[in-house]
């Protein structure tokens, strides 16, 4: 099973929900089943590493934000993973409209659809959002990476 998590910049929230999910597929012993990537919309942060707020707030948490920021390739990606999981309502606009087949278009995901504790439809993009926007995204990510977890258990 091959997972990518996709947001606008791929500094801050796809990264945080790759370092959370693979944190959390390895306290299971599932890392060699289930495979995880990020990526970007757009490519103007390619080659750099996350925001150094994301960075922080993830290690309070215990997770190490190692990745670097590449640009989604349609062409690659949507034949590469089995699910690939939009942060925001704009991220799942963007990604349908780079689909060119109904195969691509059913693997795209709504990271809210796996959260349990929380009721928001979108993970907000938290760059202008300060101290408490990051830690509400954590708060997020978590819930719903243990939520896309428990799905997959089901499917292994
Ligand atoms: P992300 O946040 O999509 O969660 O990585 C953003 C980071 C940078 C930009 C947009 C969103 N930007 O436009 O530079």
């Amino acid at each position: 099973m091959k997972v990518i998590f996709v947001c606008l910049g791929n500094i801050c929230r796809s990264p945080a929900a790759e370092a959370v999910f693979k944190s959390l597929v390895e306290k299971q012993g599932l890392s060699d089943k289930i495979s995880i990537d990020s990526a970007g919309i757009i490519g103007v942060h390619s080659g750099e590493k996350a925001d150094q707020r994301m960075i922080r707030h993830a290690l309070d948490r215990g997770y190490v934000i190692d990745s670097i920021s590449r640009k989604f390739n349609p062409h690659n990606d949507f034949s590469e993973f089995d699910m690939i999981i939009g942060m925001d309502n704009q991220n799942i606009s963007d990604l349908k409209s780079s689909s060119v087949n109904d195969s691509d278009y059913k693997k795209i995901y709504r990271m809210s659809q796996f959260l349990s504790d929380h009721y928001d439809k979108e993970i907000p993009d938290p760059y202008y959002a300060g101290n408490e926007g990051f830690k509400y995204v954590l708060d997020l990510i978590e819930d719903a990476c243990s939520g896309l977890l428990e799905k997959l258990k089901k499917v292994l």
